[in-house]
């Protein structure tokens, strides 16, 4: 099996992250391979925003509380008002994935960036893992204003974010493949 097919098969998830910082150069490979993505008619209009800074991580972690703490939702709420949640997993570098909302696709130009991420990642020995609750939360008014404070375009709202650092565990269970997504016509 080639190496792109082994990295592929071998990313997983990683929730679980020791404090040790991804170097510099590390990060630049991974943004520099989420801006070689595809992208609906190769508008680009993406923008990659990585926090490496634990203080400004904690805070957005807690500005994404106060949204979950006002939904309709109980789970939502929960989450909002619990001491330890962290919906990054305390992860040492955070990217947020953002794009204009003009494009119906820009959703899908920016899974594809994501992807880049989690592969380029996982071939530099770095663990990964999609964090989706600043997408479902980067139109409350204080998140919002929190992501214009770090220089996230106005016009944008995010449709992802990775996670990155250093697995603290290693992922263990097997990938369980759903059956019957795949047909092949000849
Ligand atoms: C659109 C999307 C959103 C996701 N959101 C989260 C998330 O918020 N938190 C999380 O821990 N994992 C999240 N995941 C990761 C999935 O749970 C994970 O990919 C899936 O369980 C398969 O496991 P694997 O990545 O280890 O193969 C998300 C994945 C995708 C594609």
């Amino acid at each position: 099996m080639n190496e792109v097919l082994k990295t592929i098969k071998s990313r997983r998830s990683v929730r679980a992250y020791t404090e040790q910082q991804i170097s510099q150069e590390d990060l630049n490979t991974i943004l520099e391979a989420a801006t070689y993505a595809p992208s609906g008619m190769n508008y680009q209009t993406w923008h990659f925003t990585a926090i490496q800074n634990a203080a400004v991580l904690e805070e957005l972690n807690e500005k994404i509380k106060g949204a979950f703490a006002k939904s309709d939702e109980p789970r939502l709420r929960e989450r909002g008002q619990s001491q330890t949640y962290c919906c990054y997993y305390h992860a040492p570098t955070l990217v947020i994935v953002s794009n204009e909302p003009t494009q119906w696709w820009a959703s899908m130009d920016c899974a594809c960036a994501m992807q880049n991420i989690f592969l380029s990642a996982k071939s530099l020995g770095i663990g990964s893992c999609w964090i989706n609750q600043l997408g479902q939360t980067c139109d409350d008014p204080d998140v919002r204003a929190f992501l214009t404070k770090l220089g996230i375009p106005e016009n944008h709202r995010v449709y992802g974010c990775a996670a990155l650092g250093y697995a603290a565990t290693a992922p263990t269970k097997e990938r369980q493949l759903a059956e019957g997504t795949v047909t092949i016509i000849k």
